[in-house]
């Protein structure tokens, strides 16, 4: 599309929606897709065909780009339903932002606002049926983008796809989670793209989140590629931890920069603890949980929501952290944020992108 064309979505509805099929009481992550898809296309430099179509299969070349090089990046989003019907999608700008910082460090077209929001808000609008309303449900939004030139010489593509799937999903994590501090394999060094949402960086954590399964523990939290000393991601979720007072959260360009950790750490400022963005060592955090001045840890992630950790394994021994009714900071925090997505409360921030 060019800066002076005005955007058109053409909208092909479904013939057959597949709503009725749904058990909206049960609801799984990531297996039951909307009846509709966003789809754009990136070709000689300009977006074009942005179309809203029945969700359905794509074809594609054997010889893409994507599929050999990696050129694939994507979001995952959340909209939600107010109990008077009102759908709306939580930060989208923030998704937004960080997609094209990915798609800049994957040499990849930025994707502009009134595809990527625009488009969103008029997919939701069309398939806003399939947004659920009780607590703990949401719609997952999942826009991604990949390189769709068919040659096989190692370059930037010239063409690319953009789309916008969604699903109704329940929790990704239904209970409390247990981490195995990993301290062989390595996520992402400094300099890389671990601050991305890269497919790559997902593809990298399969074999060393099964070795940790294999062992008993729900996921991995990786630390730094150098001296596997620092704590940096649960590579399905950031990780928070309040140790003594304050609420703590490692950063870098190693770790995705997540909307929802953001957000908490908005609110704990603005609600008066100490939030600090910096390393935390693994020493710190055993020693904390033995001596009793970590008190809270939990994943954050738009999946993940806030999912509490029972306990962390290091070196054969596990570490158990405190029953997670007593975690003043994040039940808190879980409350306000359930309460504000459902529209229960007033928005005084403008997180929610009212569709
Ligand atoms: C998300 O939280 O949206 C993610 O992309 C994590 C994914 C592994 C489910």
């Amino acid at each position: 599309m060019s800066a002076t064309e005005q955007l058109s979505i053409r909208v092909e509805p479904t013939q057959q929606s597949r709503l009725s099929q749904v058990d909206f009481n049960n609801l799984t992550f990531g297996q039951i897709m909307s009846d509709h898809m966003l789809v754009a296309e990136y070709n000689d430099g300009e977006w074009t065909d942005v179309s809203i179509l029945p969700y359905g299969d794509l074809t594609v070349s054997p010889s893409m780009s994507a599929l050999h090089y990696g050129q694939a990046i994507f979001e995952g989003v959340k909209g939600y339903k107010f109990a008077d019907g009102t759908v709306s999608i939580f930060r989208p700008e923030k998704n937004w932002e960080r997609f094209n910082k990915s798609a800049s460090r994957l040499q990849m077209p930025e994707v502009p606002e009134e595809i990527f929001l625009g488009g969103l808000k008029k997919l939701l609008d069309v398939d806003r049926n399939w947004v659920p309303s009780k607590e703990g449900t949401s719609l997952y939004i999942r826009p991604f983008m990949f390189a769709t030139e068919a040659a096989l010489g190692v370059h930037p593509s010239i063409s690319y796809k953009f789309i916008i799937i969604t699903c109704p999903v329940g929790a990704y994590y239904s209970k409390p989670i247990s981490l195995k501090v990993e301290t062989h394999y390595t996520r992402a060094a400094e300099g890389g793209v671990g601050f991305s949402k890269n497919a790559g960086n997902y593809a990298l954590s399969l074999y060393p989140t099964q070795l940790a399964n294999d062992a008993g523990y729900d996921q991995i939290m990786w630390t730094d590629a150098k001296e596997h000393r620092y704590i940096e991601e649960a590579g399905t979720a950031n990780l928070i931890f309040r140790i003594g007072d304050s609420i703590i959260t490692p950063h870098g360009d190693t770790i995705l920069h997540g909307v929802t950790r953001r957000t908490i750490m908005e609110l704990a400022e603005k609600w008066g603890y100490k939030a600090e963005q910096r390393k935390v060592s693994v020493q710190e955090l055993i020693e904390g949980i033995e001596n009793g001045t970590v008190s809270e840890a939990f994943a954050a992630g738009t999946a993940a929501t806030i999912t509490h950790i029972s306990s962390i394994g290091f070196e054969g021994n596990d570490y158990h952290l405190p029953p997670v009714e007593g975690r003043e900071f994040a039940n808190k925090v879980l409350s306000y944020l359930n309460a504000l997505r459902y529209g229960e409360i007033e928005d005084p921030f403008g997180w929610n992108y009212i569709v």
